[in-house]
């Protein structure tokens, strides 16, 4: 006689055994597990450490594990190869890319800045290997400001590759900046409109966005700041009610945290219901196991280019300390 077996509970048999061989493969190759706040819950869920960019780069920076799985999109598995060249880095898909990234081709950065000699370039993190190579100093969404705080007033400055976050850092620290007109397309595409609408709904609730959104969005915001500043931020407010202006996937960390507290993801400008990172969404629990078990696919760079990026991101450690 058959007993059948529900595909709920099937699916939740083949999520368990993948977090038990992925647990065993971690002991088999001394590996680390660093994710990104973006990736999918199940994904969060094994990793020994779930942070911002700048968090990703110190812990890569210091990890004592033969073989780093980054779960994130390809510049943050590049930095940590950059930073750890004799070990193995994987990501679980190599096509995870960033929109972002891809809106700083070197070729063209390389002559935008050849347009204005004398300038210090600070790239933000999210760029390629080529572009931190053409850098002197990198920073991320959570030190940018301090960062170009930090350079002389009379220094003139090219900020890349992010047009909102720089003008975001422009706006607190009063500097001008020479800005690359790149952008986020996950960020991009919140909704000023929808974003007031909803605050109608909840007008208790906070409103905490990232600094990749644009200024009109910004503007509603009563906190803005990385990804983990919004989690401290919303672990530290008497409020329980919070309108999320970044990609929903850090809402599976405050909901987990914070399960008395409500998080509303903010609504895009299109009719499909939700912003999460098509790049960061590729990688999956699968996938994740699969490259550990194969030890593919490795995120390699030319040691020439790697040296030359390392230099920058040194500087933003330093900085940050
Ligand atoms: P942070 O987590 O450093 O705030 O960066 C957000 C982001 O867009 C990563 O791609
Ligand atoms: Fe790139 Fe934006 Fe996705 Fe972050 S959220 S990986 S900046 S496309």
């Amino acid at each position: 006689m058959f007993t059948s077996v529900s595909p709920l509970s099937a699916s939740a048999d083949i999520q368990q055994d993948l977090f038990e061989a992925i647990e065993a493969l971690k002991q088999e190759l001394n590996a680390i597990i660093l994710a990104h706040y973006y990736q999918e819950p199940d994904i969060q869920d094994v990793a020994d450490y779930i942070g911002d960019s700048l968090g990703l780069s110190q812990k890569a920076a210091e990890t004592d594990a033969d073989v780093i799985v980054f779960a994130g999109v390809h510049f943050m598995a590049e930095t940590a190869k950059i930073l750890n060249p004799n070990k193995l880095v994987l990501l679980p898909d190599l096509n995870a890319g960033c929109s972002l990234a891809d809106s700083c081709p070197p070729e063209q950065f390389a002559r935008f800045k050849a347009t204005h000699p004398n300038h210090v370039v600070v790239s933000y993190i999210n760029c390629t290997a080529e572009i931190k190579a053409l850098s002197d100093i990198i920073c991320t969404s959570s030190n940018a400001v301090k960062i170009v705080q930090q350079i002389p007033l009379d220094q003139p400055i090219i900020f890349a590759p992010d047009r909102n976050l720089g003008r975001y850092v422009m706006h607190q620290t009063g500097r001008d900046l020479v800005l690359w007109e790149g952008s986020c397309m996950v960020h991009e595409i919140f909704s000023e409109k929808k974003l007031v609408q909803l605050r109608m709904e909840y007008p208790q609730a906070e409103i905490v966005a990232h600094p990749e959104c644009e200024e009109p969005v910004l503007r509603h915001a009563h906190f803005v700041g990385s990804t983990t500043a919004l989690l401290k931020y919303v672990q530290n407010s008497p409020r329980d009610q919070f309108i999320v202006v970044t990609e929903p996937g850090i809402i599976h960390q405050m909901q987990k945290q914070m399960p008395d507290k409500l998080f509303i993801p903010a609504p895009p400008n299109h009719s499909c219901a939700c912003n999460e990172c098509p790049h960061m969404r590729l990688n999956t629990l699968e996938k994740l196991y699969l490259a550990m078990k194969n030890r593919q696919p490795e995120v390699t760079l030319s040691e020439s280019t790697r040296v030359a990026a390392l230099r920058p991101i040194q500087r933003m450690l330093e900085m940050s300390a």
